[in-house]
C-alpha cells in the first residue's frame, strides 16, 4: 500500500524544527516508519542545489532560475527519495515542498502561479501531500524570533513585506484546500501549538 505524504510550512521563526521532530515521535508513536526529509534538498544533488539555493554566492539570481533549481532539487528528491520510500509503505515527512515555491516563488517574487502549476504537474504528475501543516505567526513576531538565531540566509534578508506576501500566499492557499492544508497558530505556547497539531493528526490518521 502507498505510504502518506506529510509536509510541514512554517513562516520564518514559528518552529518549524521543534515541531518537525514533535510530529516524527507522533508518528512513530501511532506505528508508521517515518522517512523524514526537507526541500530543497533530501538527497545529494538536492542538497547541492539548495546550498546555490540559500547561500549568498549567487545573491541576484533571477527569480525564474531560483524556481527551476526548486523544481530541478524536487524532481531528484522524488525520484531518488520520496517516490520508492511512499511505494515501500512507508511516511514520508518533508520539511517544506510545493506550497513553499507557491508561497515564496509564486506570491513573494511575483511569479505567475499558473507557471508553477504547470511545473509541478510536470515534476510530480498527479502526486500531492495528503496532509500539510502550516505554522503560521505574524510574520514581525516570526522575523523577531528568527532574527535571535545564526546569520540569515538569503531568503531570511528579504524584507518584510516579501514575508507578508509569503503569509499571505500560504493563507490564502491553506483558504482553499481546507481538507489537506491545516493552519496551526504558532503564536501561542509550544505546548498550545502541539495540542493543535496533535488534534490535526489524529484526526488525519483515523480518516485513513
Ligand atoms: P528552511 O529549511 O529554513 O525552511 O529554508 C528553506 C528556504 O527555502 C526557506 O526560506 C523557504 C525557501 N523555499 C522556497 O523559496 N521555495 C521552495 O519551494 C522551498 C521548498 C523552500
Amino acid at each position: 500500500m502507498q505510504g502518506l505524504f506529510i509536509t510541514l510550512e512554517g513562516s520564518e521563526g514559528a518552529g518549524k524544527s521543534t515541531n518537525l521532530a514533535f510530529i516524527h515521535d507522533y508518528l512513530e508513536q501511532a506505528g508508521h516508519t517515518v522517512v523524514q526529509t526537507r526541500e530543497p534538498g533530501g538527497t545529494a544533488l538536492s542538497e547541492h542545489i539548495r546550498a546555490l539555493l540559500l547561500g549568498h554566492e549567487y545573491d541576484g539570481m533571477a527569480s525564474d532560475t531560483e524556481l527551476l533549481l526548486m523544481f530541478a532539487a524536487r524532481a531528484e528528491h522524488l525520484a531518488a527519495k520520496i517516490k520508492p520510500a511512499l511505494a515501500q509503505g512507508k511516511t514520508v515527512l518533508c520539511d517544506r515542498f510545493t506550497d513553499a515555491t507557491y508561497a515564496y516563488q509564486g506570491y513573494g517574487r511575483g511569479i505567475a502561479l499558473d507557471r508553477i502549476a504547470t511545473l509541478e504537474d510536470w515534476v510530480q504528475g498527479s502526486l500531492r501531500p495528503d496532509l500539510t501543516l502550516f505554522l503560521d505567526l505574524p510574520v514581525e513576531l516570526g522575523m523577531k524570533r528568527a532574527g535571535e538565531r545564526s546569520a540569515p540566509d538569503r531568503f531570511e534578508k528579504q524584507q518584510l513585506d516579501f514575508f507578508d506576501q509569503v503569509r499571505h500566499g500560504y493563507l490564502e492557499r491553506a483558504g482553499q484546500q481546507p481538507q489537506r492544508y491545516r493552519v496551526i497558530d504558532s503564536s501561542v505556547s509550544l505546548e498550545q501549538v502541539q495540542a493543535q497539531i496533535s488534534t490535526v493528526l489524529s484526526d488525519f490518521l483515523q480518516s485513513r
